[in-house]
């Protein structure tokens, strides 16, 4: 199976997964990328079983729009039941590595609000260790070289990603080089440079279920 054929596969078993759950008034939050899209387009017959759902960028929000599916602010909503989105990196522990399209952060604000985050990826995206893929960090952009000079302390190789500017109008510093052995205090130090909005490690609020897409089919990880 090709890697789109996977991610099409874990968007329909995150349907399924739902659907049995679904109540009158649910709430769903909608991630972000390539696996969240899919997610979406699947979710577009079903609508009218939707009351309401939150984006984690205007992106995800446009593409719900485009379908006739209504999206809330979030802070109009009570609760999210369900959050549905896709990773750059998982361990087993369903702590995450995210941020690759630049949404860490509104990703991060609708993960903590959710009842139940369902990440959904191929298995490529299953590793030991985190790190692997760079770490996106979330800058106010006046403490860019600041923030990249405390980043190059904790042993990382920060890298301006160019031209990207993320919805909040923040920048991104890749973190190259950085293997993250232990995810929970790392997600917290970096919390806590100044100048930081967020930074892609999801260990403080790790994803509740997995829905990995292999070749023999869609595994599910608790
Ligand atoms: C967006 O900022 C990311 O966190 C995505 O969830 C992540 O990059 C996964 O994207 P794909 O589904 O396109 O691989």
């Amino acid at each position: 199976m090709t890697q789109d054929e996977l991610k099409q596969a874990v968007a329909q078993a995150a349907l399924a997964y739902i659907e049995t759950k679904l109540e009158d008034d649910t709430v769903l939050g909608i991630g972000t990328g390539s696996t969240a899209n899919l997610f979406i387009d699947a979710l577009a017959p079903h609508k009218g079983r939707i009351e309401a759902t939150v984006a984690s960028s205007e992106a995800s929000a446009e593409r719900l729009r485009s379908h006739g599916i209504p999206v809330f602010d979030l802070n109009a909503v009570d609760r999210v039941d369900f959050y549905i989105d896709g990773a750059d990196e998982a361990n087993r522990a369903l702590q995450l590595i995210k941020g690759g399209g630049a949404a860490l952060t509104r990703e991060k604000i609708v993960a903590a609000v959710a009842r139940e985050f369902i990440c959904i990826a191929d298995d490529s995206k299953l590793v030991h260790t985190l790190g692997a893929f760079p770490l996106p960090v979330e800058v106010i952009p006046m403490a860019r070289s600041h923030v990249a000079r405390e980043l190059v302390k904790l042993g990382g190789d920060p890298v301006y990603r160019e031209g990207v500017v993320t919805d909040n109008g923040n920048i991104i510093l890749d973190v190259h080089n950085f293997a993250i052995a232990q995810p929970l205090g790392t997600e917290e130090k970096i919390n806590n440079i100044t100048g930081v909005v967020t930074n892609g490690i999801f260990a403080l609020r790790p994803a509740d279920v997995l829905l990995l897409g292999t070749a023999s089919g869609v595994k599910t990880l608790y």
